[in-house]
């Protein structure tokens, strides 16, 4: 076994501990350790406690001992992003501001497939680079894990170049990268056949691939006007749930319907909800499906956010992610993005804070992170302050001064 490590003290640790994983959260539901201490080994937490009482407990263990004020959150967990990708959607973002909407830039060529251009024609090597680039800016704002999405390859080639690519990228970052196949994002143009051959391709073709070369074990689509309809996409998930895949769901962003396909499929996660009403409140709500809020695509697209208020008030499970992509979400800054959602829906700071925690954890179905109690990954973020209501009061202007990754000090602001 690896030495014992000791770090704090820590003004206040925030473990996010028992909460509960549906429903509205409260601020006194959150356990705060005054004066704490993590004690790791192995990468994982071996306890938490009171930084002295440990301290004398535990005489042997290496003392990281902080000066100043600290308070101290488990890595974040950013359960939905697109972060490989070649090309930028610059000029996209300027039609938009000047009044083309989403849906007419996608028509006129620009949207998804400009991207998906531009990936295919990046090699494998420059998508890792890239992913790898993006992924350490996150690391630095305090994400530990991200999901990165597939998406825009749209063949089984460049599909699978992508996984690649977002695995090798994996292999050359601090962070988990998580991958996801989002084959299904929309019909490629250049298809020779249609919606349903395309997606009947992908499922007898691509998703044994996956499997067997352990590319991913999450299936993503877009169900939408768009992109595909809730039947188009039944037999192709159907597939995906007999082969063993975990279902998310791009769902509801610009109209309903994604949504109820994601509970059907007892998806882990329904992502976007911008356009869900009650009736698909009340269906994930009564689910075990996460509604998965993206504030960065609302703030990229101008468009209103998802009813996170609702959606806890009606006890569903909200987690928070980014969706950085180039085109819908190019900010890509979870913490910020995510207090930003919490002051327009008037979200506690626990339920903020388990969105992008314990309850982003739970939408990629990983049992190991999101709180720090004994067993779990010693993943976690200082922030320089005494108190944690600043974390989120200042919208994510105060960053992380130091970022551990399985029990590794792996960003320190200070040495940056
Ligand atoms: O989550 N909604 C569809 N997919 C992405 C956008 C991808 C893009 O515009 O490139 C999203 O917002
Ligand atoms: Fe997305």
């Amino acid at each position: 076994m690896e030495a014992l490590q000791l770090i704090g003290p820590f003004k206040q640790l925030l473990t996010m501990e028992a909460l509960p994983l549906k429903g509205a959260l409260s601020d006194s539901q959150l356990w705060i350790i005054e004066d704490g201490g993590l004690l790791i080994s192995d990468g994982k937490v071996m306890a938490t406690g009171n930084y002295a009482s440990l301290k004398k407990e535990h005489p042997s263990a290496k003392c990281h001992e902080l000066t100043g004020a600290h308070v101290c959150l488990p890595g974040f967990i950013d359960a939905h992003t697109h972060i490989c990708f070649g090309g930028s959607r610059a000029n996209d973002y300027a039609l938009r501001n000047s009044g083309k909407t989403y849906l007419e830039i996608a028509r006129a060529g620009g949207g998804i497939w400009d991207t998906v251009t531009q990936t295919r024609k990046a090699d494998k090597e420059t998508l890792t680079k890239k992913t790898v680039k993006l992924a350490n800016r996150h690391l630095k704002t305090g994400v530990t894990t991200l999901e990165v999405k597939s998406g825009y390859g749209l063949s089984l080639n460049e599909e699978i170049k992508m996984l690649q690519a977002i695995q090798e990228a994996n292999n050359e970052v601090p962070s988990d990268l998580i991958p996801t196949c989002l084959a299904a994002h929309m019909f490629p143009k250049d298809y020779a056949g249609t919606k349903t051959e395309y997606l009947q391709e992908l499922a007898q073709k691509l998703l044994p691939k996956l499997k067997a070369e352990n590319l991913t074990n999450r299936i993503d689509a877009f169900i939408e006007e768009s992109a595909f309809s809730p039947d188009e996409i039944a037999p192709y998930f159907e597939a995906a749930k007999q082969l063993g895949f975990d279902i998310t769901v791009h769902a509801d962003q610009f109209s309903t319907g994604g949504s109820k396909v994601a509970v059907d499929f007892d998806a882990i996660s329904a992502d976007h909800l911008e356009a869900s009403t009650d009736i698909e409140i009340e269906l994930l709500a009564k689910s075990n499906t996460i509604a998965t809020a993206l504030p960065g695509a609302s703030l990229g697209l101008g468009c209103n956010f998802t009813p996170a208020r609702k959606l806890l008030d009606t006890g569903a499970t909200l987690a928070i992610a980014s969706d950085h992509n180039p085109g819908s979400a190019p900010m890509g800054d979870l913490l910020t993005q995510a207090a930003i959602l919490g002051a327009f829906e008037k979200l506690s700071n626990a339920e903020v804070l388990a969105g992008i925690t314990v309850r982003a954890a739970a939408a990629l179905g990983l049992k190991d992170r999101g709180k720090l109690a004994k067993g779990y990954l010693a993943d976690f973020s200082l922030f320089h302050t005494d108190n944690y209501q600043e974390i989120l009061y200042n919208q994510g202007n105060l960053k992380p001064c130091m970022v551990w990754k399985n029990g590794n000090l792996v960003y320190n602001k200070h040495k940056a």
